[in-house]
C-alpha cells in the first residue's frame, strides 16, 4: 500500500499553512470585521478558499466525493503544485510521455526539476517497456500522462495506463483536459483503485471557460490536503467561481456544444484528406485535429496571410499542424482560405 505521507518533500509535511480569516470562522451570516475587507461594493469579500459550493455541484456531476477534489487557478496551478508538493528541487525526478503538452516540462525546470522525455511509439502510444526501466529510480517521484493527447489528439491505451498506475509507487497525474470530447472512459472510476492517482480536468475547453481558469485535480483526499497547504488561499476569485456554477446550471447548454464541436470534428476530418497538400488527418479524441501536410509551413503562414490562426507543430512532429475544431461558419472559412491556398483540389 503506498503511504502518499512518505511521498511528499519534507519541508511540505511540516509546513504550517497560511491561516485565513475564512479559515477561522467559517460561518455565513454576521458582521465581518476579521478580514479587513472594505464593508463598501460587492465584491468586498475575500472568495472561499474550498470553493465549498461549487465542489459540491461538480461532486454530483462529476460523481467525485468533495474529499477528492481540488480546484486549481487552470490545470496549470495544479500541474505546478504537483512538483511543489512532491518533487525536491536540484534533487528528484519526472517523467513524461512526448510530443505532449509543454507545461509540464516547463513547471518542471521551474521547479528545478529534471524531466526524463520518453518518446510516444509510431501510434503516439507509450512504450511501457522503456518505461518500466525508470520504475525502479528512487528520484523518479512524478509521471504525467496526457489522454487525450495534446498535440496527437489520441487517447492512452487504458491498459498501459493502469500498469503504470499499478506497477509504479510514485505519483501518476493524468491530464484529461479532452477527455468530455473523447468516447473513451476517464481514469477518474480507477481513483478508489488507486492512491497515487491525480486525474486533472479543466473547465478551460468543453464547457468555455479558458477565461475563468478553474481546473480540476481528483485525487485521494490526503493529497487533495496538500494541494490546499500549498496553494494560495484565495486561488480562486468569486467572480470566477461564479462562472463556473453558471455553466454547470447550464448544463444542457453544454453538451449541446460540445456535441456541435464533435459533428465539426467529423465534418473537417473529412474534408481535410481531400485537400492535396495534406498528407494525414490524424483520429482525434480532442476538440483539435493533428494534420500532416507536405508543406506545414507553407499553409501556415498562408493561412496568416488569410487571418485564420492554425498551430504550426513543426518542431514537435515534423510537418504537422494543429487545428482547433471552430464553430461551422468558422470551419467553412478555413476550408474556403486552403481552397484559395491549393487550386489543386
Ligand atoms: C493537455 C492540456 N492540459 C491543460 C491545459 C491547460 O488547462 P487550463 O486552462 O485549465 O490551465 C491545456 C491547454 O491547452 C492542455 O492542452
Amino acid at each position: 500500500m503506498i503511504d502518499i505521507d512518505k511521498l511528499v518533500r519534507e519541508n511540505v509535511r511540516k509546513l504550517t499553512p497560511y491561516s485565513s480569516a475564512r479559515d477561522e470562522f467559517k460561518g455565513n451570516t454576521g458582521i465581518f470585521m476579521d478580514a479587513n475587507e472594505n464593508p463598501y461594493g460587492n465584491l468586498n469579500r475575500y472568495p472561499d478558499p474550498y470553493q465549498k459550493v461549487l465542489k459540491t455541484e461538480i461532486s454530483k456531476i462529476k460523481g467525485v466525493e468533495e474529499d477528492r477534489i481540488f480546484l486549481g487557478n487552470g490545470s496549470d496551478e495544479i500541474i505546478d503544485l504537483c512538483f511543489r508538493v512532491f518533487c525536491n528541487p536540484g534533487v528528484d525526478k519526472a517523467l513524461t510521455f512526448t510530443p505532449t503538452y509543454g507545461m509540464y516540462e516547463v513547471s518542471a525546470s521551474v521547479n528545478d526539476v529534471e524531466m526524463i522525455r520518453m518518446p510516444l511509439n509510431d501510434s503516439f502510444q507509450i512504450d511501457l517497456e522503456s518505461a518500466a526501466k525508470w520504475f525502479s529510480d528512487n528520484k523518479l517521484k512524478l509521471i504525467f500522462i496526457c489522454s487525450p493527447n495534446n498535440p496527437t489528439a489520441n487517447s492512452m491505451n487504458f491498459n498501459d495506463v493502469e500498469y503504470i498506475l499499478s506497477q509504479f509507487s510514485g505519483i501518476v497525474a493524468i491530464d484529461e483536459a479532452y477527455i468530455d470530447f473523447s468516447e473513451k472512459p476517464s481514469f477518474v472510476k480507477l481513483l478508489k483503485r488507486y492512491p497515487n492517482l491525480i486525474v486533472m480536468q479543466t473547465f478551460s475547453k468543453a464547457f468555455g471557460l479558458a477565461a475563468a481558469r478553474v481546473g480540476m485535480a481528483f485525487s485521494n483526499p490526503a493529497i487533495v490536503q496538500f494541494f490546499n497547504k500549498l496553494k494560495p488561499p484565495y486561488n480562486i476569485s468569486t467572480i470566477n467561481q461564479k462562472a463556473v456554477l453558471h455553466k454547470l446550471n447550464h448544463i444542457e447548454k453544454y453538451k449541446v456544444e460540445v456535441l456541435k464541436i464533435k459533428r465539426e470534428r467529423v465534418r473537417l476530418s473529412a474534408i481535410l484528406p481531400e485537400f492535396g497538400f495534406v498528407e494525414k488527418v490524424y483520429p482525434s479524441d480532442a476538440n483539435f485535429l493533428l494534420v500532416k501536410a507536405k508543406n506545414a509551413n507553407y499553409i501556415y503562414n498562408s493561412l496568416v496571410n488569410r487571418n485564420i490562426i492554425i498551430r504550426n507543430r513543426s518542431n514537435l512532429i515534423d510537418n504537422c499542424l494543429r487545428i482547433t475544431v471552430g464553430k461551422r461558419s468558422e470551419n467553412d472559412k478555413l476550408i474556403n482560405a486552403l481552397n484559395d491556398i491549393s487550386p489543386s483540389k
